[in-house]
């Protein structure tokens, strides 16, 4: 099997998606996108082709649900692989939608299977979460550790990895690497890509950023009373290059073995609330107000990646550390203190 040289990205104008576009186009892969824009905008590409000095190959303005509209973006291109971000992944609004989030994320995603199927595309990376594990313990979690999602947002991401372990197991022909990142924070280090999310960010990295460039008076950390070093609930955070570094390494690996294959995508080891208050602090050069507040509800004490299956099968690890997630971070948001509110469009996402 030849390796991937034309990549369909969907969600590809949003946070990880549009990094992983610019690493494609860096690494000389063509690119298509889809995207409906339901949480960014069509003026990410205008930067992502500013970084990469190349355009991003075809841009379609859809809902990956509307098989017709995706039909014919596979009829238009020889797409090798798949790279599939396109989801909601909001936790809490997943609580009060459920059905719209099992929608977008399942029927999605069979809507996208269906399709490639039907031309002959079996390629693909998926975009899990260790949101998948749920209350799983504090030590580090590998990928045999039992999943157990607690929020529709999580169970939507578990489905889908069924439904494709079911199609591999059924299918020969596809192989589908399953990457479970735990969690990507940080930014491009041009500072023209970044976290921009829309509304109140409900993430503590550009929660953080926000604080600090003055678009929000504080930090609310929640729980201070977590049975670990400094009372604060702990993460594995990865950057978000290292994350889709690894999406373009598994394009290389698409020939080692057909079927599903699951990696965690993390360092492998965690920092608290104030382990990252601190970081970005020194990042920033500003003082970072917070106030410890009760724990938000559904979080866990600590959510650490046992991230050595993938450095095993691929030879390949995260670089990056907390305080270039925050430098890369903090860097995107003082240039761009609105987000993306700014910044020129691209002159037409085609269709
Ligand atoms: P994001 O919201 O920034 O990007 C998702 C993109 O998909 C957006 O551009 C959005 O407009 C698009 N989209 C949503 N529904 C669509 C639809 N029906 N049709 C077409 N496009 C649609 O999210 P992200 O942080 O870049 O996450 C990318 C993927 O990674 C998601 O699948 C998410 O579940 C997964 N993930 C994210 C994290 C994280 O912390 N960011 C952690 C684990 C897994
Ligand atoms: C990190 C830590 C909060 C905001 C989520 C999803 C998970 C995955 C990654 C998609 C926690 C604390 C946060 C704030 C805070 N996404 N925090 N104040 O909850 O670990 O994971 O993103 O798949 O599925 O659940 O990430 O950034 O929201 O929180 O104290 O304003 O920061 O309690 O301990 P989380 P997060």
């Amino acid at each position: 099997m030849s390796a991937p040289t034309t990549v369909l990205i969907t969600g590809g104008a949003g946070f990880i998606g549009s990094h992983a576009c610019v690493d494609l186009l860096d690494h000389g892969y063509e690119v298509i996108v889809v995207d409906d824009y339901s949480n960014s905008t069509p003026q990410v590409f205008a930067r992502v082709e500013r970084i990469a000095g190349r355009f991003v190959g075809d841009v379609y303005e859809l809902d990956i649900r509307d098989r017709q509209a995706l039909s014919a973006v596979f009829d238009r291109h020889a797409v090798d692989a798949v790279m599939h971000f396109a989801s909601l992944k909001s936790v809490s609004a997943s609580t009060s939608t459920p059905i719209e989030y099992y929608d977008t994320n399942v029927g999605g995603m069979t809507a996208l299977l269906r399709t490639m199927h039907e031309h002959g595309v079996h390629q693909l990376v998926y975009s899990s979460s260790c949101s998948v594990y749920g209350e799983a313990g504090t030590g580090p979690l590998d990928e045999s550790t039992p999943a157990r999602p607690t929020n529709p947002y999580a169970a939507s991401k578990w489905v889908c990895e069924q439904i494709l372990a079911d199609v591999c197991r059924r299918r020969p022909e596809y192989t589908v690497l399953c990457l479970r990142y735990f969690n990507p924070v940080g930014a491009h280090p041009s500072g023209l890509l970044g976290e921009d999310p829309h509304g109140t960010p409900g993430n503590l990295m550009p929660y953080l950023a926000q604080v600090a460039i003055g678009r929000r008076e504080r930090l609310s950390v929640y729980g201070g009373d977590y049975p670990t070093h400094d009372g604060t609930a702990i993460r594995d955070y990865i950057h978000v290059m290292d994350t889709v570094e690894a999406h373009r390494v598994a394009l290389d690996h698409f020939g080692d073995a057909p079927g599903m294959h699951v990696y965690n995508l993390g360092l492998g080891h965690g920092n608290s609330v104030l382990d990252v208050v601190a970081a970005f602090t020194r990042a920033c050069g500003r003082p970072i107000p917070y106030e410890i507040v009760p724990r938000r509800p559904g979080d866990v004490a600590a959510l650490v990646a046992d991230s050595s299956a993938v450095r095993r099968a691929w030879g390949w690890g995260p670089v990056r550390d907390l305080a270039d997630m925050c430098r890369d971070a903090w860097h995107f948001q003082r240039l761009n203190p609105r987000g993306y509110a700014d910044s020129a469009r691209r002159p037409a996402a085609q269709q």
